[in-house]
């Protein structure tokens, strides 16, 4: 299938461009560079072997978006682009509701235009809010508790409604929390400033480029205080879109379907710097802080419908996953070239 990946420059887009061409598939990339570099091009055509089509724009831009799906040939789209900063979300609410549903619009009406049905979407597991309930399976209800988790749950109910018509043939894929890298250190997640998630902050004091860890919390009801999160490997999620890709051309009478991507299992703060430290040799100094606004003491999904249905399940350990983000974070200390 020739595809659409927008946000393919991006940290998940750029790991599923290089699985998509090694399954035979023809990856096509569109991205404004809002939140990546450019630079990460050539190293997906280092790792795929063959030259990658990419287009720099913003695909809330409706015209070019049409343009470009109107060039033919395209079986499916993979929608990666969007904003994806929590904390952010809460300071610019308009900016995320802005570009996470206008790509989605500009996208959708594209699809239409140029009669482009297949469409797998990036969702989180942020759209079933603040439960108790895990593990986590698809049927609970889904609904947020910031404007960055409403962009999913809206967009997630705006792609069920256009599905509903016949229009599109949508893949809804709830993301657990993805870290790692590709084995060969040569693409990984390159958040800009400060990062707001646990992995790259730990690697990132790893190589020197952070002092130390603050560890948000250890009165959690866990076993160690500190929360729990189904962390999974970038190179198990990128499979995942592939094989949901397969499902929707298998199965034309599904109109739209979610899927949880995680592992089913908990890995607490303490337990994941202990193992980043033990497959870096180096130390990850920490210092035990206050809860962070909005967190939960365990979030883990049940992904037996993907197992069933997709015949895809994450096999890839916790000591992989530090591994292979030390092979990429310790090769580009300063993430891509500018
Ligand atoms: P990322 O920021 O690395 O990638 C997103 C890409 O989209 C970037 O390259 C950015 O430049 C591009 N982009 C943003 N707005 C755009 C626009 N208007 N036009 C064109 N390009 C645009 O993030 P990621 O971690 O790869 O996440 C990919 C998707 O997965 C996002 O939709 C995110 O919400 C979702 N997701 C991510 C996580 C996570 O923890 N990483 C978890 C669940 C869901
Ligand atoms: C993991 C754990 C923190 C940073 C977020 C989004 C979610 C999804 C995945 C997009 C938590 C703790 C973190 C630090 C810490 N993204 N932590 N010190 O919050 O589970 O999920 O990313 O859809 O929607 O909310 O991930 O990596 O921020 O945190 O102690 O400096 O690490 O408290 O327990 P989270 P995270």
């Amino acid at each position: 299938m020739r595809v659409l990946v927008t946000g393919g420059a991006g940290y998940i887009g750029s790991h599923t461009v290089v699985q998509l061409a090694a399954a035979g598939h023809e990856p096509v990339v569109a991205d404004s560079h809002v939140n990546s570099r450019a630079s990460v091009l050539p190293r997906l055509e280092e790792l795929t072997g063959t030259r990658i089509e990419s287009h720099s724009f913003d695909l809330r831009d409706a015209d070019k978006t049409s343009a470009l799906l109107g060039e033919g040939g395209f079986d499916a789209v993979i929608h990666f682009a969007g904003l994806k900063a929590v904390g952010e979300s809460s300071q610019i609410p308009l900016e995320y509701y802005d570009n996470n549903l206008g790509t989605t619009f500009a996208l959708l009406r594209a699809m239409d235009r140029h009669g482009v049905c297949r469409l797998v979407f990036s969702s989180s597991a942020t759209v079933y809010g603040e439960t108790d309930t895990v593990p986590m399976p698809e049927e609970l209800e889904t609904r947020s508790t910031n404007p960055y988790g409403w962009t999913k749950v809206m967009q997630e109910q705006i792609l069920r409604d256009v599905a509903a018509t016949g229009a599109a043939q949508v893949a809804l894929l709830r993301y657990f929390n993805p870290v790692g890298a590709h084995p060969s250190g040569r693409i990984g997640e390159d958040p800009q400033g400060v990062p707001n998630n646990l992995m790259p902050f730990i690697s990132q004091v790893a190589v020197g480029r952070r002092e130390r860890l603050q560890v948000f919390g250890d009165d959690y009801p866990t076993p160690d205080g500190t929360a729990l999160r189904d962390y999974i490997h970038v190179e198990d999620l990128a499979a995942g879109h592939v094989a949901a890709l397969q499902y929707l051309q298998d199965h034309p009478d599904v109109p739209v379907r979610e899927w949880n991507l995680g592992t089913g299992h908990g890995t607490s703060v303490l337990e994941m710097v202990a193992a980043f430290e033990a497959g870096s040799g180096r130390a990850v100094p920490y210092d035990i802080v206050g809860r962070r606004a909005g967190d939960l003491a365990a979030v883990y999904a049940d992904p037996s419908r993907a197992e069933a249905e997709l015949g895809w399940r994450a096999t890839r350990t916790i000591e992989q996953m530090c591994a292979d983000t030390w092979r990429w974070q310790s090769a580009n200390p300063q993430g891509y070239p500018a």
